[in-house]
């Protein structure tokens, strides 16, 4: 028997120290809240990715009264990007929120299991990096890869 760890890396900053490209980023993210549709929950997401053709795509979470037909803000910007962009790898995912007073979080909200799982396809499939910028009002966290979010990903664990 053997006892392991897992160590996850992470950088934490604040807006003001993100570069021209990643704090265009974290700005389409928080614009994309405003597009999302949540009347149940009142939490509006929104996520933008950055694909290795120069193009933006931005997504929100998408609620129904059927509440498992509902989608994330995260997979709605993927899947877009997949079915606009086939042949574009995803570089980097930015995503921010909005509570319920109506306000972004101050701290960053990171995405959900499925969500993570979707996100290591498109990382697998683009064969490079997605960087993560998690955006809270005050602090944004920042991640090299989807790995970082999903240590046990549905894969052999090697
Ligand atoms: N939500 C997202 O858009 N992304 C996540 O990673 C987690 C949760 C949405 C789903 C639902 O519409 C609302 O946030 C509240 O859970």
């Amino acid at each position: 028997m053997e006892y392991k760890k897992t160590d996850i890396h992470f950088i934490q900053c604040s807006p003001e120290e993100l570069d021209e490209s990643d704090r265009k980023l974290v700005e389409l993210a928080r614009q994309a809240t405003y597009t999302a549709y949540a009347p149940y929950s009142h939490f509006c997401v929104g996520a933008a990715l950055l694909l290795d053709n120069g193009c933006h795509v931005c997504g929100s979470n998408q609620e129904n009264a059927a509440f498992g037909a509902g989608t994330c803000a995260e997979r709605t910007a993927l899947f877009y990007a997949h079915a606009q962009h086939p042949d574009a790898a995803v570089k980097a995912i930015a995503i921010a929120a909005r509570g319920t007073d109506g306000e972004f979080t101050q701290q960053p909200i990171a995405p959900c299991g499925v969500c993570r799982q979707a996100l290591l396809e498109a990382q697998k499939r683009g064969q490079s990096p997605i960087r993560l910028l998690l955006a809270g009002r005050t602090t944004i966290v920042m991640m090299s890869g989807v790995e970082c979010v999903l240590p046990f990903a549905f894969e052999e664990i090697v």
